[in-house]
């Protein structure tokens, strides 16, 4: 079922998306995320500063945001004001991109063609005891590119697809740069993850969109959660807060900055890196002056392919932390995790890290 938030206008909060009393989110402190100049970092030698601030982003945060990374300022902004322009639609407009509720697709997972949850929408229902998010969601599978379902690419603003193609194309070149990097602060060989990358990846595309909330002290935008990627790339409206990140027991803001992208490193990471990396748990909070939009690129590798901690990493001093497991598995288990607000990684974890 999908309700459009935007549309309640309503002062009071549906029962359904109140969160328990001790998890009521609360005020935090302003993280000091590491931000990485992307191009000085990619320059031939790396440049040593911008090095050590992304592995204090990997190791101490799980995230840390990017300048200098080639995404034109202009391009930033048209994938946003597309993105808003969608959402504005009225909700029968928008329910023609709705997805199909999970419980059917998900015997498609195994042709490996359908991601569930693709299109329009917001949390499904699968429990009693649920708790919904305060968001609204679209969903579009972009890579591999000949499984790309277009029926469910917005037709509205005329130039969301274009516009998407161009966001697409920049965002894969700032991944293929991050994993070349990460690759070689884990020692391993630079193309290490490239190769892991060579053979259809899956590339999904999400757009996060959070009205103003009358209670955003009640609810969440997004549960706290990780992300089940190698990494996200995540772009944000300009001023509008609401991204925290857990560290040590405590939550933390990510402060917003014009056209800096946030990068949140996923459990896949974490698993292949055998837990030297962490994936950042994070969640959104709402606002009640101001709606939110987000823009989020996951990337998958291919989902037949099994993760595990890569074998340079594993010896009898640094035994393996996580079992082999195939992707198509793991997401199995994604979705109910991700809407019951538990994680999958902690299933796939053999020693505490
Ligand atoms: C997400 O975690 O998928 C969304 C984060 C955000 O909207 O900032
Ligand atoms: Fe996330």
């Amino acid at each position: 079922m999908c309700v459009e938030l935007a549309g309640m206008g309503s002062k009071i909060v549906p029962r359904q998306y109140v969160v328990q009393r001790e998890d009521h989110p609360t005020v935090a402190a302003t993280a000091s995320i590491p931000i990485v100049d992307l191009g000085r970092l990619s320059q031939l030698d790396g440049n040593a500063d911008e090095v050590v601030k992304l592995r204090q982003g990997m190791e101490s945060w799980g995230l840390f945001m990017v300048t200098n990374h080639g995404i034109e300022d202009a391009l930033m902004d048209e994938m946003m004001d597309v993105s808003r322009e969608f959402f504005h639609q009225p909700l029968e407009e928008k329910q023609k991109y709705t997805n199909v509720p999970f419980q059917k697709k998900y015997t498609n997972l195994n042709d490996g063609k359908h991601f569930p949850l693709e299109g329009y929408g917001n949390d499904q229902v699968i429990s009693e005891s649920q708790i919904l998010d305060w968001s609204d969601r679209l969903h579009l599978k972009v890579d591999p590119a000949d499984e790309r379902n277009l029926s469910i690419w917005p037709k509205h603003p005329e130039s969301f697809r274009d516009v998407l193609d161009e966001f697409i194309i920049k965002c894969d070149g700032v991944k293929n740069s991050l994993l070349f990097e990460i690759a070689k602060l884990l020692k391993l060989e630079e193309d290490y993850f490239a190769r892991q990358f060579a053979d259809r990846p899956t590339t999904i595309a999400r757009f996060n969109y959070y009205p103003q909330c009358p209670r955003p002290d009640l609810v969440y935008g997004i549960k706290p959660h990780s992300d089940a990627t190698n990494l996200t790339i995540l772009m944000i409206d300009n001023d509008v807060g609401g991204l925290q990140v857990l560290k040590d027991g405590v939550w933390y803001d990510v402060p917003t900055i014009p056209h800096t992208l946030v990068i949140n490193l996923g459990d896949h990471t974490e698993i292949m890196s055998n837990g030297i990396f962490k994936s950042s748990v994070h969640r959104v909070m709402t606002n009640s002056e101001k709606e939110r939009i987000s823009v989020a690129m996951f990337y998958f590798m291919n989902l037949e392919k099994e993760i595990e901690p890569a074998a340079e990493l594993v010896d009898e001093e640094h035994p393996a932390r996580y079992r082999k497991v195939k992707i198509m598995d793991y997401f199995a288990g994604l979705f109910e995790h991700f809407l019951l607000g538990t994680r999958v990684i902690d299933t796939i974890q053999l020693l505490p890290s």
